[in-house]
């Protein structure tokens, strides 16, 4: 049997975003960008560059901006091309390129029933889920790496990596049952947010998941879990008791965009990877730095 090519994928994007209120009151919080990008502009081209031709966006209320993104401003590209600003031409236009389609989860009832709402655009295929709370920076896409795993097994496979043991809390934890090669386990169940002291290892799903379409079937009969939500988690393990869910330890650094702390370590970082910001954005680290210590408040 030769494995179903995976070409399409799924981005929850209906969370409120309250960590960044009141940023996020009108914007959505997958349109704060990292330097100059939204932060679902990564995922988007991840997702591209992975191969994947079908990407759905799982949205709510108040999440206009993100279909306005993706779309066309023929008024704006028609003064870019008239003032000969071909490089913001560029910009503008590569977003609208993309196979995009949207749909509403109607009520906040957690994850796993976001992603229950991709049924009907999946059908009988394999499928990856990106989370856009997570950017991975790696040679090779992230979302890639789960493919590239998929095509070996034929199994569910979802990305994880070592956190470290003060925040396994904060995350879907594995419980490896047996390490087969670089990096792929079986594994014996997945713990949604374990209470601290109680997670079975700190390998952590950081965001990235490829399912077959069995995954359904266990979303749709989920209870809620943690937090009094459907969690994909859950219906994680259920879907490993009927057939096998690899974890795989993906190659790359991940950026944590959906707290305060990594987005603004998220935004150095870039900043300070971009030949044309480097060298200034150190001046300004440094001068901060030196002058720390006498700073001036605004109050
Ligand atoms: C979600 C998942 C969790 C996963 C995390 C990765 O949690 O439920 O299993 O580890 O994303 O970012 P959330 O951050 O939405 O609470």
């Amino acid at each position: 049997m030769t494995a179903k090519r995976v070409k399409k994928a799924v981005i929850p994007a209906a969370g409120l975003g309250t960590r960044f209120l009141p940023a996020t009151k009108a914007m959505p919080k997958e349109m704060l960008p990292i330097v100059d990008k939204p932060t679902i502009q990564y995922i988007i081209e991840e997702a591209v560059e992975s191969g994947i031709e079908d990407i759905l966006i799982v949205t709510g209320k108040g999440k206009r901006a993100i279909e306005d993104h993706f779309d066309s401003v023929p008024e704006l590209e028609q003064t870019l091309i008239e003032k000969g600003k071909s490089e913001f031409l560029k910009l503008v236009e590569e977003t609208t390129n993309i196979n995009i389609h949207f749909i509403r989860q109607s009520k906040p009832m957690g994850l796993g029933h976001a992603v229950l709402q991709a049924k009907a655009f999946v059908g009988d295929e394999p499928f990856v889920v990106m989370l856009g709370d997570d950017i991975v920076q790696s040679e090779i896409p992230c979302t890639k790496q789960l493919i590239d795993q998929y095509y070996k097994t034929e199994r569910s496979i979802i990305g994880v990596q070592p956190v470290l043991s003060d925040v396994t809390h904060r995350y879907g934890i594995v419980d490896p049952k047996e390490t087969l090669e670089n990096g792929l386990h079986k594994v014996e169940s997945f713990v949604e947010k374990p209470a601290p002291g109680t997670e079975p290892s700190n390998l952590a799903i950081l965001g990235r998941y490829l399912f077959s379409p069995q995954i359904f079937n266990f979303l749709e009969t989920q209870v809620p879990g943690s937090g009094g939500e459907i969690q994909l988690t859950d219906a994680i393990t259920r879907l490993n008791e009927v057939e096998h869910v690899f974890a795989y330890e993906f190659t790359g650094k991940r950026y944590d965009v959906g707290e305060k702390l990594g987005f603004i370590r998220t935004t150095i970082e870039f900043a300070l990877n971009r030949p044309d910001l480097e060298k200034e954005v150190l001046v300004i680290l440094k001068e901060l730095i030196t002058n720390y210590e006498g700073r001036t408040i605004y109050r």
